[in-house]
Protein backbone atom coordinates (compact mmCIF):
# COMPACT_ATOMS: atom_id res chain seq x y z
CA UNK A 1 0.00 0.00 0.00
CA UNK A 2 1.19 3.32 -0.82
CA UNK A 3 1.27 6.10 2.25
CA UNK A 4 -0.04 9.62 1.05
CA UNK A 5 2.72 12.02 -0.10
CA UNK A 6 1.85 15.45 -0.88
CA UNK A 7 3.78 17.61 -3.19
CA UNK A 8 3.20 21.15 -4.11
CA UNK A 9 0.29 21.84 -6.41
CA UNK A 10 1.65 22.37 -9.73
CA UNK A 11 -0.36 25.97 -11.18
CA UNK A 12 -1.98 26.57 -13.98
CA UNK A 13 -0.56 29.25 -16.98
CA UNK A 14 -1.77 32.16 -15.36
CA UNK A 15 -5.09 33.73 -17.17
CA UNK A 16 -7.39 36.78 -16.94
CA UNK A 17 -10.98 35.73 -16.52
CA UNK A 18 -11.28 36.96 -19.92
CA UNK A 19 -9.10 34.96 -20.96
CA UNK A 20 -10.50 31.57 -18.96
CA UNK A 21 -14.31 32.46 -20.64
CA UNK A 22 -12.49 32.97 -24.32
CA UNK A 23 -10.97 29.78 -24.06
CA UNK A 24 -13.71 27.85 -22.73
CA UNK A 25 -16.13 29.34 -25.16
CA UNK A 26 -13.66 28.33 -28.21
CA UNK A 27 -12.97 24.95 -26.46
CA UNK A 28 -17.25 24.59 -26.85
CA UNK A 29 -17.05 26.17 -29.79
CA UNK A 30 -14.59 23.35 -31.21
CA UNK A 31 -16.09 20.38 -29.64
CA UNK A 32 -19.49 21.31 -31.40
CA UNK A 33 -18.49 20.92 -34.48
CA UNK A 34 -17.77 17.37 -33.73
CA UNK A 35 -20.05 14.55 -35.15
CA UNK A 36 -20.55 10.77 -35.40
CA UNK A 37 -18.51 9.63 -38.62
CA UNK A 38 -20.82 6.30 -39.84
CA UNK A 39 -18.52 6.58 -43.71
CA UNK A 40 -14.73 6.82 -43.21
CA UNK A 41 -11.80 6.97 -45.63
CA UNK A 42 -8.97 4.66 -46.17
CA UNK A 43 -6.40 7.62 -45.42
CA UNK A 44 -3.89 6.85 -43.03
CA UNK A 45 -3.65 8.78 -39.74
CA UNK A 46 0.05 8.62 -37.59
CA UNK A 47 -0.38 6.17 -34.95
CA UNK A 48 1.71 8.88 -32.95
CA UNK A 49 -1.92 11.29 -32.75
CA UNK A 50 -3.34 7.66 -31.83
CA UNK A 51 -0.67 7.58 -29.06
CA UNK A 52 -0.59 11.06 -28.03
CA UNK A 53 -4.62 10.75 -27.50
CA UNK A 54 -4.33 7.59 -25.59
CA UNK A 55 -2.21 9.48 -23.28
CA UNK A 56 -4.98 12.12 -22.82
CA UNK A 57 -7.68 9.68 -22.26
CA UNK A 58 -4.96 7.89 -19.48
CA UNK A 59 -5.06 11.09 -18.10
CA UNK A 60 -8.22 11.22 -16.63
CA UNK A 61 -9.56 10.86 -13.06
CA UNK A 62 -10.58 7.43 -11.82
CA UNK A 63 -11.93 6.00 -8.93
CA UNK A 64 -8.79 5.47 -6.60
CA UNK A 65 -6.95 6.07 -9.67
CA UNK A 66 -7.24 2.60 -10.63
CA UNK A 67 -7.19 3.45 -13.95
CA UNK A 68 -9.34 0.80 -15.46
CA UNK A 69 -9.19 1.14 -18.75
CA UNK A 70 -7.28 -0.97 -21.65
CA UNK A 71 -7.69 0.29 -25.04
CA UNK A 72 -6.43 -2.57 -27.47
CA UNK A 73 -5.76 -0.58 -31.08
CA UNK A 74 -6.35 -2.37 -33.98
CA UNK A 75 -5.02 -1.32 -37.47
CA UNK A 76 -4.13 -4.92 -39.08
CA UNK A 77 -6.64 -5.60 -42.13
CA UNK A 78 -7.37 -9.31 -40.65
CA UNK A 79 -7.79 -8.43 -37.12
CA UNK A 80 -10.48 -5.39 -38.56
CA UNK A 81 -11.90 -8.06 -40.52
CA UNK A 82 -12.46 -10.29 -37.96
CA UNK A 83 -14.24 -7.62 -35.66
CA UNK A 84 -16.20 -6.33 -38.78
CA UNK A 85 -17.72 -10.19 -39.32
CA UNK A 86 -18.76 -10.30 -36.04
CA UNK A 87 -20.35 -7.41 -35.35
CA UNK A 88 -22.51 -7.54 -38.24
CA UNK A 89 -23.17 -10.76 -37.71
CA UNK A 90 -24.89 -9.32 -33.72
CA UNK A 91 -26.19 -6.42 -35.98
CA UNK A 92 -27.99 -8.39 -38.33
CA UNK A 93 -29.74 -9.83 -35.09
CA UNK A 94 -30.11 -7.03 -33.54
CA UNK A 95 -31.68 -4.72 -36.16
CA UNK A 96 -33.78 -7.65 -37.61
CA UNK A 97 -35.80 -7.60 -34.09
CA UNK A 98 -33.54 -8.40 -31.06
CA UNK A 99 -33.57 -4.83 -30.19
CA UNK A 100 -37.22 -4.60 -30.07
CA UNK A 101 -39.81 -2.41 -31.47
CA UNK A 102 -38.80 0.91 -28.87
CA UNK A 103 -34.96 0.88 -29.72
CA UNK A 104 -35.28 0.48 -33.33
CA UNK A 105 -37.54 3.55 -33.30
CA UNK A 106 -34.87 5.30 -31.25
CA UNK A 107 -32.34 4.52 -33.84
CA UNK A 108 -35.01 5.77 -37.03
CA UNK A 109 -33.58 8.96 -37.47
CA UNK A 110 -29.83 8.25 -37.33
CA UNK A 111 -30.27 5.76 -40.69
CA UNK A 112 -28.08 3.33 -38.96
CA UNK A 113 -28.54 -0.49 -40.39
CA UNK A 114 -25.87 -3.87 -39.74
CA UNK A 115 -23.86 -3.29 -42.56
CA UNK A 116 -20.63 -1.73 -40.61
CA UNK A 117 -17.98 -1.00 -43.71
CA UNK A 118 -16.19 1.42 -42.09
CA UNK A 119 -14.72 -1.30 -39.12
CA UNK A 120 -12.41 -2.20 -41.87
CA UNK A 121 -11.52 1.22 -44.09
CA UNK A 122 -11.00 3.17 -41.04
CA UNK A 123 -7.36 3.47 -40.31
CA UNK A 124 -7.55 2.89 -36.42
CA UNK A 125 -10.25 0.88 -34.12
CA UNK A 126 -10.37 1.40 -30.42
CA UNK A 127 -11.63 -0.74 -29.07
CA UNK A 128 -12.09 -0.02 -25.25
CA UNK A 129 -12.24 -2.25 -21.95
CA UNK A 130 -13.32 -1.82 -18.22
CA UNK A 131 -11.54 -3.72 -15.83
CA UNK A 132 -13.78 -4.48 -13.39
CA UNK A 133 -10.80 -5.99 -10.80
CA UNK A 134 -6.97 -6.12 -11.54
CA UNK A 135 -5.09 -9.46 -11.89
CA UNK A 136 -5.77 -12.73 -12.21
CA UNK A 137 -4.95 -14.49 -8.97
CA UNK A 138 -6.99 -14.66 -5.68
CA UNK A 139 -4.02 -13.46 -3.62
CA UNK A 140 -3.12 -10.52 -5.58
CA UNK A 141 -6.59 -9.32 -6.98
CA UNK A 142 -7.89 -5.74 -6.77
CA UNK A 143 -10.88 -4.59 -6.56
CA UNK A 144 -11.60 -1.27 -8.72
CA UNK A 145 -13.92 1.15 -7.96
CA UNK A 146 -16.66 3.43 -9.99
CA UNK A 147 -15.56 1.83 -13.12
CA UNK A 148 -18.01 2.31 -15.34
CA UNK A 149 -17.81 6.24 -14.75
CA UNK A 150 -13.94 6.29 -15.03
CA UNK A 151 -13.99 4.48 -18.17
CA UNK A 152 -16.66 6.77 -19.84
CA UNK A 153 -14.70 10.16 -18.78
CA UNK A 154 -11.10 8.63 -20.68
CA UNK A 155 -13.25 7.75 -23.37
CA UNK A 156 -14.66 11.33 -23.63
CA UNK A 157 -11.12 12.81 -23.25
CA UNK A 158 -10.14 10.50 -25.78
CA UNK A 159 -12.80 11.46 -28.50
CA UNK A 160 -11.95 15.29 -27.83
CA UNK A 161 -8.79 14.49 -28.09
CA UNK A 162 -8.97 13.41 -31.24
CA UNK A 163 -11.61 15.59 -32.50
CA UNK A 164 -9.07 18.58 -31.72
CA UNK A 165 -6.15 16.44 -34.07
CA UNK A 166 -8.81 17.12 -36.58
CA UNK A 167 -9.61 12.91 -36.53
CA UNK A 168 -13.30 11.91 -37.12
CA UNK A 169 -14.86 8.99 -34.87
CA UNK A 170 -17.70 7.11 -33.88
CA UNK A 171 -18.41 5.10 -31.20
CA UNK A 172 -19.60 1.88 -32.03
CA UNK A 173 -21.21 -0.72 -29.57
CA UNK A 174 -22.55 -3.91 -31.09
CA UNK A 175 -24.63 -5.47 -29.40
CA UNK A 176 -23.58 -7.77 -27.41
CA UNK A 177 -19.84 -7.69 -27.68
CA UNK A 178 -18.00 -10.13 -25.80
CA UNK A 179 -16.77 -11.36 -28.81
CA UNK A 180 -14.06 -8.41 -28.50
CA UNK A 181 -12.48 -10.12 -26.02
CA UNK A 182 -11.52 -13.02 -28.36
CA UNK A 183 -10.12 -11.01 -31.33
CA UNK A 184 -8.18 -8.85 -29.27
CA UNK A 185 -6.97 -11.21 -26.76
CA UNK A 186 -8.10 -9.87 -23.62
CA UNK A 187 -8.81 -11.95 -20.21
CA UNK A 188 -13.28 -12.19 -19.70
CA UNK A 189 -12.12 -10.24 -16.37
CA UNK A 190 -12.30 -7.29 -18.90
CA UNK A 191 -15.65 -6.26 -20.38
CA UNK A 192 -15.45 -4.78 -23.91
CA UNK A 193 -17.20 -1.14 -23.87
CA UNK A 194 -17.20 0.41 -27.32
CA UNK A 195 -14.89 0.16 -30.18
CA UNK A 196 -14.13 4.31 -31.34
CA UNK A 197 -13.42 3.86 -35.03
CA UNK A 198 -10.84 6.46 -36.13
CA UNK A 199 -9.62 8.11 -39.08
CA UNK A 200 -10.83 10.96 -41.82
CA UNK A 201 -14.29 10.72 -43.31
CA UNK A 202 -14.93 10.01 -46.72
CA UNK A 203 -15.89 12.70 -49.35
CA UNK A 204 -19.20 11.51 -49.71
CA UNK A 205 -20.06 10.94 -45.82
CA UNK A 206 -23.06 12.69 -44.03
CA UNK A 207 -24.34 13.17 -41.03
CA UNK A 208 -28.09 12.42 -40.03
CA UNK A 209 -29.76 15.67 -39.46
CA UNK A 210 -30.97 14.44 -35.92
CA UNK A 211 -27.44 14.75 -34.44
CA UNK A 212 -27.62 18.52 -34.66
CA UNK A 213 -30.73 18.44 -32.30
CA UNK A 214 -28.93 19.11 -29.14
CA UNK A 215 -30.48 19.99 -26.06
CA UNK A 216 -30.17 23.67 -25.00
CA UNK A 217 -28.43 24.80 -21.59
CA UNK A 218 -31.47 25.83 -19.93
CA UNK A 219 -32.37 22.04 -20.57
CA UNK A 220 -29.10 20.43 -19.50
CA UNK A 221 -27.76 22.98 -16.47
CA UNK A 222 -29.81 24.27 -13.52
CA UNK A 223 -28.51 26.95 -11.17
CA UNK A 224 -28.61 26.82 -7.21
C1 LIG B 1 -22.39 4.89 -25.78
C2 LIG B 1 -22.65 5.21 -27.22
C3 LIG B 1 -22.93 4.18 -28.10
C4 LIG B 1 -23.11 4.46 -29.46
N1 LIG B 1 -23.27 3.41 -30.33
C5 LIG B 1 -23.37 3.66 -31.65
C6 LIG B 1 -23.41 2.59 -32.57
O1 LIG B 1 -23.31 1.42 -32.22
N2 LIG B 1 -23.51 2.89 -33.89
C7 LIG B 1 -23.59 4.17 -34.34
O2 LIG B 1 -23.69 4.38 -35.55
N3 LIG B 1 -23.54 5.22 -33.48
C8 LIG B 1 -23.40 4.99 -32.15
N4 LIG B 1 -23.27 6.03 -31.27
C9 LIG B 1 -23.25 7.42 -31.78
C10 LIG B 1 -24.54 8.15 -31.51
O3 LIG B 1 -25.57 7.67 -32.35
C11 LIG B 1 -24.30 9.65 -31.73
O4 LIG B 1 -23.38 10.11 -30.77
C12 LIG B 1 -25.58 10.45 -31.62
O5 LIG B 1 -26.49 10.12 -32.64
C13 LIG B 1 -25.30 11.97 -31.68
O6 LIG B 1 -24.60 12.31 -32.86
P1 LIG B 1 -23.19 13.04 -32.78
O7 LIG B 1 -22.22 12.12 -32.13
O8 LIG B 1 -22.83 13.36 -34.19
O9 LIG B 1 -23.39 14.28 -31.94
C14 LIG B 1 -23.09 5.79 -29.92
C15 LIG B 1 -22.81 6.82 -29.01
C16 LIG B 1 -22.57 6.53 -27.68
C17 LIG B 1 -22.21 7.66 -26.75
Amino acid sequence: MHEHEPLPWQPYPPLSDAERVARARAFGDSMRTRRSCRAFSEDSVPREVIEAALMAAGSAPSGANRQPWHFSVVASPEAKIAIRVAAEEEEQAFYGGRAGREWLEALAPLGTKADKPYLETAPWLIVVFAQRRNGMRAEDLQHNYYVTESVGIACGLLIAALHQAGIATLVHTPSPMRFLNRVCQRPETEKPVMIIVAGHAAPDATIPAHALDKKPLEQIASWL
